[in-house]
């Protein structure tokens, strides 16, 4: 799962030139939990900027380009071209968004490592990293977590202080968290149940330009989807 030629044979067996095709749940199902995510401070001018890393066809970045409600910079970004290729097909028929300034990117790059690819940024740019099955995909591959861990510890890399890192995932807590607070090195992981089969996970980079990977304050029911309607809906 971690192979390019796989991906590229899969997406073009896909109709990605007309609709997305979206691992697990599309953007409208975690919309709530990306713009809480957005919350994290960022200069009052500047762009809040967003990487999707193993975009895929995927409406995640596309959604949130469109909806978000402050100037927002999304670079999505795969080692498939094929995929590349069908989401540039499938922005040309997106709507605008909602502020002139929002700024959508595409290109290839490999998430293990983003600093030496074409299509990735060195630096620590962003203030959230997305990462919607692409973790579980090299999990899962023969190499196994010594793949997924680089792309952990390159998502934190590339994220600013305090920036976040949302993971979309059917794997369980009980292995995830302990995987992530190894590969992450430092910080907690917070999680939230997604539609009773898969969950989101957040790991905040320290820092001082955000509050801690602590229980976020989420609006019940603003994610559409996510289980619970009252209470707290992360747990550390
Ligand atoms: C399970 S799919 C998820 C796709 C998309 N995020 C979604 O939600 O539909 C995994 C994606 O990760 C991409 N991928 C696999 N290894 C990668 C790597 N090292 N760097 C970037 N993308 C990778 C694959 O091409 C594929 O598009």
């Amino acid at each position: 799962m971690d192979r390019r030629e796989t991906w590229d044979r899969f997406y073009a067996q896909q109709d990605g030139a007309t609709t997305h095709f979206d691992w697990f749940f599309s953007y409208e199902v975690v919309s709530g939990i990306l713009l809480w995510a957005l919350e994290t401070p960022s200069p009052a001018l500047a762009p809040t900027r967003v990487l999707d890393v193993g975009c895929g066809t995927s409406d995640l970045g596309l959604g949130l380009y469109r909806d978000c409600p402050r100037p927002v910079h999304v670079c999505c970004v795969d080692t498939s071209p094929v995929a590349i290729r069908a989401l540039r097909q499938l922005l040309r028929t997106a709507p605008p968004p909602q502020r002139a300034l929002s700024r959508l990117r595409l290109g290839i790059a490999d998430g293990t490592a983003l600093g030496a690819t074409r299509g990735g940024r060195a630096g620590s740019v962003f203030h959230l990293v997305l990462d919607k099955g692409t973790c579980d995909a090299l999990l899962r591959c023969p190499r196994g977590p010594g793949r997924a861990e680089r792309l952990v510890r390159e998502c934190l890399r590339v994220l600013r202080p305090g920036g976040c890192l949302l993971q979309f995932s059917d794997e369980d807590p009980d292995a995830r968290i302990p995987f992530l607070e190894r590969a992450g090195g430092a910080g907690s992981v917070a999680v939230q149940e997604v539609r009773g089969h898969y969950y989101a996970y957040a790991l905040r980079k320290p820092g001082s330009e955000g509050p801690a990977a602590e229980a976020p304050r989420v609006q019940p029911g603003a994610e559409g989807g996510v289980a619970g309607s009252a209470g707290p809906q992360w747990s550390c």
